[in-house]
């Protein structure tokens, strides 16, 4: 509720208007972008051009936060700034990220992009970064509860959500025509805001489907926090599903789908329904992982979300540009995204659902994932 009060309503047909104009223009500074860091070293209201810029990234829970690494590196480097980018550890990770802003803060850096590790304990790091007159960016994660967060830029992910509950539904619909279907609910990280956006947006689709007796959650789990999976951790999925499949799907019980919000926890839970000799159910994914969408080729895996990271960090740097040049970063979206204090101007990129069918064209421009053949 926190997050998204008015969601589907928002981004309507302006706004994506919006996003394809500003989409081109986006390629458009593609190959000539790097150039552009050197004409303003001047500007009056901005900063100077080789300032320091922070990356403070969570950690690596995904191959998306391993590229936007690498991509901050060298992107924020080619538009002239000096880059400083980190990960939170495995294990200490909000500690971690909360020493790593201070230290950025302390350099002078003058913006800071943070991926956050846990959305409700970076308030007092915001705040110190602000006052030193920094700008704070929140990257692909809303930082909650508090009025220092100036720039939210991100994947609109209650969106990615109702494409994973639309994508669970139309693939149980492929495989068995008529219903009723029995699912299982995952969900992310509770210290991630993102868990609660993706599982709602799953939800606003799934609900009515589970009201109607068209879709029965097998276990009768349906609480986020019991759908739960602490740090994203695949092995934490499988011992829930391990556990789900011995108690509420003995015998011949069928298991038809499985909304699970990323590709790593996909895996796991395919892995765990694999050990318990059951046919594969229709699970979801995001992320556009390699071992996922090989997955979802060979027909296992049923779905993921292309959220291009390349577009996803070129848009923050994009936003870095502006701020260092001292204009008014251009934002597409200033209602959806509350914080709890107020709503986060945000720059909202569109998520694309990715199944067998599209793959090829999906990914046709992606280095690491094409060309696919069916
Ligand atoms: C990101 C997902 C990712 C997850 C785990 C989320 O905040 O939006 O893309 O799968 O973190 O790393």
């Amino acid at each position: 509720m926190r997050n998204l009060l008015t969601k589907g309503v928002v981004l309507g047909a302006a706004a994506l208007l919006v996003l394809t104009a500003c989409g081109s223009e986006r390629d458009d500074e593609g190959d000539s972008g790097s150039g552009g860091g050197g004409s303003t070293g001047e500007a009056e209201a901005g900063f100077a051009a080789d300032s320091l810029v922070g990356v403070a990234l969570p950690a690596k829970t995904s191959e998306n936060w391993v590229l936007a690494g690498d991509l901050f590196t060298n992107g924020l480097k080619e538009a002239g700034f000096q880059a400083d980018v980190q990960y939170a550890g495995a294990s200490t990770t909000v500690a971690d990220q909360q020493q790593q802003i201070n230290a950025m803060v302390t350099k002078g850096a003058k913006v800071i992009v943070i991926g956050a590790t846990d959305a409700k304990q970076l308030s007092t790091q915001v705040a110190q970064a602000k006052q030193s007159g920094a700008t704070v960016i929140a990257y692909d994660r809303l930082i909650a509860n508090t009025p220092d967060l100036d720039y939210y830029v991100a994947f609109d992910n209650f969106k990615v959500g109702e494409l994973q509950g639309q994508a669970l539904l139309d693939g149980m619909k492929a495989k068995k025509p008529n219903g009723p279907y029995t699912i299982e609910l995952f969900s992310g990280s509770p210290d991630d805001n993102n868990s609660k956006v993706f599982f709602d947006g799953a939800m606003s689709i799934l609900q009515p489907a589970i009201e109607s007796g068209d879709v029965v959650v097998g276990s009768k789990q349906t609480d986020i926090k019991q759908t739960a999976t602490q740090g994203w951790e695949a092995e934490n999925a499988q011992s829930r599903m391990d556990s789900l499949l011995n108690s509420a799907y003995t015998g011949d019980k069928e298991l038809d789908g499985v909304l699970s919000p990323n590709d790593n926890l996909a895996r796991a839970i395919l892995t765990s329904v694999e050990g318990a000799g059951k046919p594969v159910p229709v699970v979801t994914g995001q992320d556009s992982e390699v071992e996922s969408v090989k997955s979802i080729m060979a027909g296992k895996q049923y779905s993921t979300i292309n959220k291009d990271t390349r577009k996803l960090v070129a848009q923050t740097i994009t936003m870095v540009k502006s701020l260092q040049a001292g204009d008014e970063p251009e934002v597409n979206d200033t209602e959806s995204y509350d914080n709890g204090v107020k709503v986060i101007p945000s720059y909202l990129l569109d998520p694309v659902i990715v199944t067998k069918e599209n793959a090829a064209e999906a990914y046709a421009d992606d280095p690491t994932l094409g060309p696919l053949t069916k």
